[in-house]
């Protein structure tokens, strides 16, 4: 029986989180041949996930350079994945998300004549520059794309509204809710030791910011009413991983580097975050992925963005957008860490994004598509709000 020829194409940690449940589910599919090809647009950070979840690449294009330009990548991910596809041919490369790996690895595909499955399809801030360039990149990706693999019932429609065919849309849930269950659990000892000797009794507010399209005033912002926060309330604690990108870095090192009460921590693998994104009183942020993860494990989210592609959960309630305003951000995160009932209001968690089983309808729908099972998953359906 000829096998079903499956390359899984990711580059950044947030890609290799949310593959990760999917390409062990693959690996267990009798009826196809897994590959892994990483373009390591991200080094480091994306070696501790793929270490983490115990997956090797087959195929590694180490692409990422210090400072590296958009153009770059672009190019430089165009043409490796040329060489690769002309070593080993697949019948279905499955990218996802959003970023520059995503969008350049279809297009390699697409000019091999190769299938593209997009993994966490449709979703839509409906801005072009917000984020950056993230929603173009998923754009894009969606327009090459010939199975697109849709979260929720609302990206779904945003696919159906480009006039993508209904028959090659899957809505399967966030495969970052299958890999939640795999690394949450109670009385998790962390692998960073600063965060097992923190106290959890107290205020602890997790917080990440790295967006592209927050560089400068942004991020200074972000970090200078972090400051203003801790300084006003003693109860408080911030938790701060920062990327590896010297320009975020460095800026956050300069406003943030001496504060009390504040950690500043390099990036911690999946297991470390979401354990303390579990243990934690809320979340300050302005990544995607933290605007699942949190809503799942019922903390209140302060979004450091003014739109967002993932609106269910701003719906549900559990997360606020905020934008990047100095006032704003300290006005309503002080909301959140003084009134109860906002708190309350926001805490309850639901899980508009994903059942744990996302890996399971896409491995069903690749089956489906290629002719080996009759009948079309059935989709996947959240909680309405
Ligand atoms: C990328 C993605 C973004 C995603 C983010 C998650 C694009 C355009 N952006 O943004 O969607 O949310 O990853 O982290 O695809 N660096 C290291 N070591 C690492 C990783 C990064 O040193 O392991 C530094 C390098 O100097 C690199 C810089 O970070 O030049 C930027 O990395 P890049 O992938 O271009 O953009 P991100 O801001 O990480």
């Amino acid at each position: 029986m000829e096998k079903i020829k499956v390359m899984s194409i990711f580059g950044t940690r947030p890609e290799a989180i949310k593959m990760a449940p999917l390409i062990k589910e693959l690996e267990r599919c009798e009826e196809i041949e897994s590959k892994v090809c990483v373009t390591a647009q991200h080094r480091e950070m994306l070696d501790q996930v793929l270490e983490h979840f115990n997956i090797t690449a087959d195929f590694d294009l180490n692409v990422m350079k210090e400072k590296q330009s958009l153009s770059g990548v672009t190019n430089r991910i165009l043409i490796g994945m040329e060489e690769i596809f002309n070593q080993y041919t697949p019948d279905l490369i499955l990218v996802h998300g959003d970023t520059t790996t995503t969008f350049s690895s279809s297009l390699a595909a697409f000019y091999k004549q190769i299938q593209v499955g997009h993994v966490e399809a449709g979703l839509r801030s409906f801005d072009k520059h917000f984020p950056y360039p993230e929603e173009i990149n998923r754009k894009l990706t969606g327009v090459l794309a010939d199975m697109h693999f849709a979260p929720t019932a609302n990206s779904k429609e945003n696919l159906l509204r480009e006039g993508v065919k209904e028959e090659d849309i899957f809505v399967t849930g966030n495969t970052v809710i299958d890999a939640m269950n795999f690394t949450v659990q109670d009385n998790y000892k962390f692998k960073c030791e600063e965060l097992n000797l923190i106290d959890f009794n107290k205020k602890i507010i997790m917080v990440t910011a790295h967006r592209r399209e927050n560089w400068g005033s942004g991020i200074r912002n972000i970090c200078n009413a972090i400051k203003e926060i801790v300084g006003r309330n003693e109860n408080v604690e911030v938790i701060y991983s920062v990327h590896l990108n010297p320009v975020v870095k460095d800026m956050v090192k300069e406003v943030l580097g001496e504060t009390e009460r504040v950690h500043l921590l390099p990036p911690l693998d999946a297991s470390d975050a979401h354990n303390l994104m579990n243990k934690c009183f809320m979340v300050m942020t302005d990544s995607g992925g933290l605007q699942e993860e949190a809503p799942h494990l019922g903390k209140p989210v302060i979004v450091l963005r003014d739109v967002t592609e993932r609106p269910e959960a701003v719906k549900a309630g559990t997360v606020k957008l905020v934008g990047t305003n100095y006032d704003k951000i300290i006005k309503e995160t002080e909301d959140v860490l003084n009134n109860q009932q906002v708190y309350n209001k926001m805490k309850s968690a639901i899980n508009p994004y994903g059942d744990g089983k996302a890996s399971k309808r896409i491995v069903e729908s690749i089956l489906y598509k290629f002719n080996k099972c009759c009948e079309k998953p059935e989709e996947f359906k959240g909680e309405e709000f």
